[in-house]
């Protein structure tokens, strides 16, 4: 495997509070970012979108290091996030997918039968296929100047393969969930796949200078505990113990891994115990039951998305409770998912300030 960018020199890191909560280290006050910070609730992402295909701006470093800097221009934010998508990786593999305007993403030929597997790309060069992504991170490792950490991040094997076989969004996934309890083995083999190219991925942004990784799982609760155990979190291990290797193997010094695996409830005390150093919440499941059951990690959410729709002094309050309830150590402030479109940026700046003013006045306290 090349490795592009390794042991490149960036601006020394003027604000560290995210990697340190991440390692579980003492922080003054509780660092914050929000799922989506870049994207369409701020008119300056819509102005590069009007002149600009979705995944032509992922594919162009210097758009996509724009928009990954837009949210960190306006807002006193802790983490800046690559601007990309999860989809890139089943477009690695062969598949083509458009996001339509107002339907989201949408595959082309969706897989439909686990002879269809034969099509995909089983020895994709991720360095070369997905190099764009490397040159967008380290272009905005350099632009950030230090401000704030970068984040790399890919979706996990499991909703990688719910998208490909759907062919986009679903209520129920059942195309894709019927394959596990149809055709368990192909199912299997698919998810390593995915795994194999996640980790090389992975790695990859990191050398091209990610600092800390998140894996999206968005399409766990779907699965149930049985499910999950037996397709998802295997990968999902397999790929934090893998990243760590690798990463050593080439002398580079480990990043944190948060783990986000929405409505997976049911296995948080798996998922604290799966190799990452965070695990990211969903707003359905209480601040202190999470800590009892995922004691030795720090905790990442989970502030309800919709409550951004509230006024900002109600922000404030919610606020507060949700850091009295996690408390200020080992925690990261964010939300239960990502922001809307029809989103106020406002609401969102009430929300990031009001967890650097409570949680410094809760640690002088
Ligand atoms: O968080 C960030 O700011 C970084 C960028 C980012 C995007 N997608 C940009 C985006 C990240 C981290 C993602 C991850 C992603 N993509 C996930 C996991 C997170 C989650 O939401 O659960 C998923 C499931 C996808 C797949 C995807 N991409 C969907 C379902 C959609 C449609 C959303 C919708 O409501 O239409 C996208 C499109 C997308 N990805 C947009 C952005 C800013 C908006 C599309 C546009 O500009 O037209």
């Amino acid at each position: 495997m090349a490795a592009p960018y390794t042991g490149q020199a960036f601006p020394p890191l003027k604000n560290d509070l995210l990697l340190r909560a991440a390692a579980g280290e003492k922080t003054e006050r509780v660092p914050v970012w929000a799922m989506r910070q870049a994207g369409r609730y701020l008119p300056e992402f819509h102005e590069v979108r009007s002149k600009h295909d979705f995944f032509e701006v992922c594919q162009t470093p210097e758009l996509a290091c724009e928009i990954t800097l837009q949210p960190i221009r306006r807002l006193d934010l802790d983490a800046a996030i690559i601007f990309s998508d999860i989809l890139v990786i089943p477009q690695a593999v062969g598949m083509k997918v458009e996001m339509v305007p107002g339907k989201g993403p949408t595959f082309d030929d969706p897989l439909k039968t686990p002879d269809d597997m034969k099509n995909l790309k089983k020895d994709v060069n991720v360095y070369e296929t997905l190099n764009y992504v490397f040159e967008a991170i380290t272009l905005t490792r350099h632009k950030l100047e230090g401000k704030v950490p970068l984040i790399g991040f890919s979706g996990a094997p499991w909703t990688l393969m719910a998208y490909m076989i759907e062919g986009g969004g679903s209520n129920t996934f059942s195309k894709a969930k019927k394959w596990l309890y149809v055709h368990p083995e192909e199912s299997h083999q698919l998810l390593q796949l995915l795994t194999d190219i996640i980790v090389q991925y992975l790695v990859g942004q990191v050398q091209a200078g990610a600092q800390i990784l998140q894996l999206f799982e968005s399409h766990a609760g779907c699965l149930g505990p049985g499910n999950f155990s037996k397709f998802a979190l295997p990968c999902i291990k397999q790929i934090s113990k893998r990243i760590k290797e690798e990463l050593s193997v080439r002398g580079i010094k480990p990043v944190p891994m948060i783990i986000f695996a929405k409505d997976a409830h049911f296995a948080l005390e798996e998922l604290g115990e799966s190799g990452y150093e965070v695990v990211a919440l969903d707003w359905t499941v209480k601040p202190k039951h999470a800590r009892r059951l995922a004691p030795n990690v720090t905790l990442q959410g989970n502030l309800d998305p919709c409550a951004l729709y509230a006024s900002e002094e109600e922000i404030s309050k919610m606020t507060k409770e949700m850091l009295k309830n996690f408390g200020t150590q080992k925690y990261i402030a964010n939300l239960g998912h990502g922001m809307y479109p029809d989103h106020n940026p406002d609401h969102l700046a009430a929300f990031i300030n009001s967890v650097h003013r409570h949680s410094e006045q809760m640690n002088q306290g």
